[in-house]
């Protein structure tokens, strides 16, 4: 069963081609980093423009890439939400047309759990796992039953751990997003150079919050000279990268210990971040549970995890119709 996936629910345009869920025969990605670059954050309105030019020469690609035509492909599956709405549309509205073209059938597929099922493009891990999802839009926390069972335990009650990296990195003057380029930095600092404040939330144990940290590191950098900044600037990456992986760590090893679960799975951009691959295990080992992360990139937006996620519904005989539409507020 040939399926492709098209994903352009935020700035990146991705489409994959996946054989019987299991062998990934293309996955193409055309990043909108430089379009965005400027303004230190997505520009929606730019988004949907740059889709709209890549989104057939993207497909193509990843049809071509496969050795596959249009007549080959069993089935299409495609991010109706969460994301930009704008940005959304570009892609339904392309698997719309091909499928009242061509007849081939769709499903429309929730970004949130393709990232809880991405790991699966490359291991076997049984259920139930904690899957902890950190992005730029999101940080959750689910205990994955199976496919369609997904119990949720917490998530962040402001920033998304990405968007804390991107906003400190533009604060860094490191670019955008920022996450990566924090990551490379913190590799020549010192994690324990400063402390920042690691936020708690009294009432529930796996609900996060990055908005203190952020606003903590502005006023570091506003107390320090710009020669100081320039200085330190490995350790202040460093250290913050240190902070939010202790806050990202620490409920899913609890949530795993409290629930009996056994095995924790990472998703999501920032789940391509080495100081939180390093310590999850670390702490995991240490609590007897076992942890699996998608190569870097599965974790960031992509086609394939689509494509996989949409392979078990339309496996189980779901199809959308044409009159599925964008819900930039999808929940799972
Ligand atoms: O999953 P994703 O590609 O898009 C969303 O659905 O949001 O995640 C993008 C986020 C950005 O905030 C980016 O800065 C972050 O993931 N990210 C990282 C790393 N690579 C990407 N954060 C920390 N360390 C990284 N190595
Ligand atoms: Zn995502």
């Amino acid at each position: 069963m040939l399926v492709l996936g098209v994903e352009t629910s935020c700035d990146d345009t991705a489409a994959a081609v996946l054989q019987d869920g299991q062998t990934i025969l293309a996955n193409v990605v055309s990043s909108q980093d430089e379009v965005h670059g400027p303004y230190g954050g997505v520009v929606p309105e730019l988004a949907s423009r740059q889709h709209i030019k890549n989104i057939m020469p993207i497909v193509d690609g990843a049809l071509r890439k496969a050795g596959a035509t249009l007549k080959d492909v069993d089935g299409m599956a495609v991010t109706y939400g969460p994301g930009l709405v704008g940005s959304l549309l570009v892609g339904l509205s392309l698997v719309k047309g091909i499928s009242f073209r061509s007849g081939i059938p769709y499903v429309g597929v929730n970004h949130l759990e393709a990232h809880l099922l991405a790991i699966h493009l490359e291991h076997e891990v049984a259920f139930p796992y904690l899957a902890l999802l950190a992005s730029g839009g999101h940080t959750l926390l689910y205990c994955v039953r199976g496919v369609g069972d997904y119990a949720h335990l917490g998530g962040t009650r402001d920033d998304a751990a990405g968007e804390a990296y991107d906003k400190v990195a533009k604060m860094m003057g490191l670019g955008y997003p920022g996450g990566r380029a924090i990551d490379q930095l913190a590799q020549t600092g010192n994690p324990k150079a400063i402390r920042f404040p690691r936020a708690r939330i009294k009432s529930s144990a796996y609900e996060f919050s990055f908005s203190g940290i952020k606003t903590a590191v502005w006023h570091y950098l506003k107390s320090q000279s710009e020669e100081e900044r320039r200085a330190k600037a490995a350790d202040i990456a460093a250290s913050f990268q240190e902070a939010v992986t202790d806050m990202l760590v620490r409920p899913a090893i609890a949530a795993a210990r409290t629930g009996g679960i056994e095995r924790i799975v990472l998703s999501g951009g920032v789940a391509a971040n080495s100081r939180l691959r390093a310590k999850m295990k670390e702490e995991a080992e240490a609590a007897e549970v076992s942890v699996y992360y998608p190569a870097p990139k599965f974790c960031t937006d992509n086609g394939a995890m689509i494509a996989l996620a949409g392979y078990h519904w339309l496996k189980r005989g779901r199809r959308d119709d044409f009159s599925l539409n964008a819900d930039a507020d999808l929940t799972l």
